[in-house]
């Protein structure tokens, strides 16, 4: 098992990046080397006794020294880190949990703030012409990182719920649209995801029936974050599994959605 760093790290940026959303930058060498896409830290938000727990993100981003997060303001630990400041110190421990395999021709499909991992990811897949992204929020001010994608080369399809941004509706109605007017897609295409566990759910149906081979990230409220707590085990079609350690990235079809 790779080396679980704890420790005490600069904060290199912390910034708004729209409403409720914030990007931090950490220095943290050890930690950016070991880490993967779709793995995570615990951060501590305050140097006090409370909130005690500590909370989950994933990297955003992967540098040669340093990694970054983007996170949600929704309640008080993401609220006392969206006040930290350029060259403040904060408790990380990580990397954790097991990453996304590297696999392309890929269809990367974003759920709101699941799009955080998904940018790491897309910068480590090779072969970028053969890598479709979607990302799906509520409203277009929710729509995040498409320029990051289009920097990479990328083709990102939007969808709002709303439709005030690209295809009104659920990014996977816009998915399944696609495929149907797509024949070049390939079964060996592998679909990568992270969002809302409806969204996982349907991805797992669209990848069993079009033959893809789907993975996501699973979200679960966190204690521990290293396999010792039990707190965020999910149903899966070879038993319990940790969210924290076993995951968070599973293959989508082995999840028993309906426990
Ligand atoms: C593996 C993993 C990776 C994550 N990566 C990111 C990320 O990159 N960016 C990001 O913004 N968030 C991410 N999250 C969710 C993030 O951990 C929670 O938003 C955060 O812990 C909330 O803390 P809080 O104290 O602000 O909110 P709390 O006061 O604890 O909760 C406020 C609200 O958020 C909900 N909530 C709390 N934790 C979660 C959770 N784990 N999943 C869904 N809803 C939750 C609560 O039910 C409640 O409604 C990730 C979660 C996991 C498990
Ligand atoms: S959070 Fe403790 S086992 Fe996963």
């Amino acid at each position: 098992m790779p080396k679980i760093i704890q420790g005490k790290f600069r904060i290199l940026d912390n910034r708004k990046v729209g409403r409720g959303y914030f990007r931090m930058a950490i220095a943290a060498p050890r930690i950016a080397k070991a880490a993967r896409p779709g793995q995570f830290v615990l951060l501590r938000c305050s140097n006090g006794p409370e909130p005690l727990l500590r909370r989950p993100f994933s990297f955003h981003r992967l540098r040669k020294n340093s990694f970054e997060l983007l996170y949600k303001v929704v309640g008080r630990g993401t609220n006392l880190l969206s006040k930290k400041k350029k060259a403040d110190t904060i408790d990380v421990l990580g990397p954790l949990g097991n990453g996304f395999n590297l696999r392309s021709p890929a269809i990367l499909v974003a759920g709101g703030m699941g799009v955080a991992p998904l940018v790491a990811l897309a910068e480590q897949l090779a072969d970028r012409k053969q890598i479709l992204v979607f990302i799906g929020a509520r409203t277009k001010q929710e729509v995040l990182c498409r320029q990051d994608f289009k920097r990479l080369g990328l083709k990102v399809h939007i969808a709002t719920d709303d439709g005030s941004l690209g295809y009104k509706g659920l990014v996977t109605g816009l998915l399944k649209k696609i495929l149907l007017r797509t024949t070049n897609y390939e079964l060996r295409t592998t679909i990568y995801a992270c969002g809302p566990k409806p969204m996982l759910k349907e991805l797992s149906q669209i990848g069993r029936r079009s033959g893809m081979t789907t993975y996501g990230s699973l979200e679960e409220n966190m204690a521990c974050g290293v396999g010792a707590c039990l707190g965020c085990a999910v149903s899966t079609t070879s038993g319990y599994k940790k969210v924290c350690s076993d995951g968070p990235v599973f293959n989508l079809q082995e999840i028993n959605w309906e426990q």
